[in-house]
């Protein structure tokens, strides 16, 4: 794909719902005792490998519309054993999220496969707190397949080693299985994303949370739901930077989520001098929500440290390139989970904006940015199968000079499909 530079970005425009959040909805709308409604559903490659999970666990999800989904709960030990294993694709939060719900059904066998990338990933982060809890689960030499034999689940108080939202949802899942309460997770550096407590409470859960800690009692029965999702700060992320690098702008994104665990990079840009206003402040789906006004700035460094990370997880990648443009140097720091992804993001963020003039230095944990206000020349980059590379990608042939030929484009489609559509349709050249 080319992507042509742009004079600016103008219009009003919306972002499908949060991934991390559909995820959630689908995995405990199946297993709440009734039929769950989700409306803005996250319709992507990612949430898709979930429905298919769920399907082949003998549940019954219905897509009436693109984006409105029905789930038709079996109760919390209502899965079914399936015949052979079960496809989680590319997704992450799909094979670490239902891990925590299998290993709590008693008597019955999973197997959990993925795509090369997935098959890749540490998955030990997951086996070895549900051993603890009393599951059998074997990894394929830390990655996937994932087999897991359910049983009668304890208790545990848990310290993430990994500052991990999956691993930490993962851990309270199963403690909604526990012979006895609490489950507690414990967390040493920054809160990791928050919507796994958010949507069990709202399900009738009792969790509490603490910034350091989160806990939860077993449950009888859990309430379907019934909600709109609000939009997905990440698929929303994109925009916001290529808005305020192209002069001129003035962008408006609505109903967006701004769930204080995965707004690190407003607070980021903002320091770096970004002009980006809220409003319209509301809940959604028990979740701060609200809409972005976005106009062009100049910006200048900052550095980011291990406690910023979580909260900006999945836009380190555009920090990168805002931080290319941005006067001075960028550093970020204490983000080696960047490794775990979906590719190497320290290697392939670096590698490509390197190529696409951006003075950008690999570090273990991070990268270092010689920043200068001027638009990086471009050229070719791939995505190495990343749908947050294919994003990257496309915002910096906006703000580059000579544009940029992206390879595998395509799998953006992982978490956004309609994305190259939508910044187009607000494209000013
Ligand atoms: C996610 C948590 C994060 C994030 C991923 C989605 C979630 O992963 O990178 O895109 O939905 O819980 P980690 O928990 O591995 O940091």
């Amino acid at each position: 794909m080319r992507i042509e530079p742009a004079a600016a970005l103008v219009g009003d425009v919306a972002v499908p719902g949060v991934k991390s959040i559909s995820h959630r909805a689908l995995l405990l709308g199946a297993i709440a005792d009734g039929d769950s409604d989700i409306r803005n559903f996250g319709r992507a490659g990612d949430t898709e490998s979930t429905i298919g999970a769920l399907r082949t666990l003998g549940v019954e999800v219905t897509e009436d519309e693109v984006d409105r989904v029905h789930v038709r709960g079996v109760g919390l030990h209502g899965l079914a054993e399936p015949g052979g294993p079960i496809d989680c694709g590319n997704a992450g939060t799909l094979l670490r999220l239902i891990a925590g719900i299998l290993a709590g059904q008693e008597g019955k066998r999973f197997e959990l496969v993925g795509d090369e990338s997935l098959s890749r990933r540490p998955h030990e982060r997951i086996a070895e707190p549900l051993r603890k809890m009393g599951a059998r689960v074997e990894t394929t030499d830390g990655g996937a397949p994932v087999v897991i034999e359910g049983a009668r689940l304890k208790p545990i108080s848990y310290e993430l080693p990994v500052a991990s939202a999956q691993v930490k949802s993962c851990v309270l899942l199963a403690g909604l299985y526990a012979e006895s309460g609490p489950t507690v997770v414990v967390e040493r550096g920054a809160p990791t994303r928050d919507h796994t407590e958010r949507m069990l409470r709202t399900m009738g859960a009792q969790v509490q949370s603490s910034p350091r800690e989160a806990s939860v009692w077993p449950v009888e029965r859990l309430e379907p739901l019934d909600v709109e999702l609000p939009g997905d700060f990440s698929s929303a992320a994109p925009l916001i930077v290529a808005a305020t690098l192209l002069s001129g702008s003035e962008l408006r994104i609505h109903g967006v989520n701004l769930n204080p665990t995965r707004t690190g990079l407003l607070s980021v840009l903002e320091r770096m001098g970004a002009r980006i206003t809220v409003f319209n402040k509301r809940m959604l789906a028990g979740e701060p929500a609200g809409d972005l006004e976005v106009r062009s700035a100049e910006l200048v460094a900052t550095t980011i440290g291990p406690d910023d990370v979580p909260l900006l997880v999945d836009e380190l990648p555009l920090f990168a390139l805002a931080a290319g443009m941005a006067r001075g140097e960028s550093v970020v720091e204490g983000a080696q989970e960047l490794r775990a992804k979906e590719s190497d993001r320290i290697a392939t963020v670096t590698s490509s904006l390197k190529t696409l003039g951006v003075r950008i230095a690999e570090r273990d944990d991070g990268f270092g940015v010689r920043g200068v206000p001027s638009r990086p020349k471009g050229g070719g980059m791939s995505s190495a199968g990343d749908h947050r590379l294919a994003m990257l990608g496309g915002v910096t042939g906006l703000v580059s000079r000579g544009g940029v030929d992206l390879e595998g484009a395509e799998v953006v489609a992982i978490s956004f499909p309609g994305f190259f559509d939508l910044l187009e349709s607000v494209t000013r050249r």
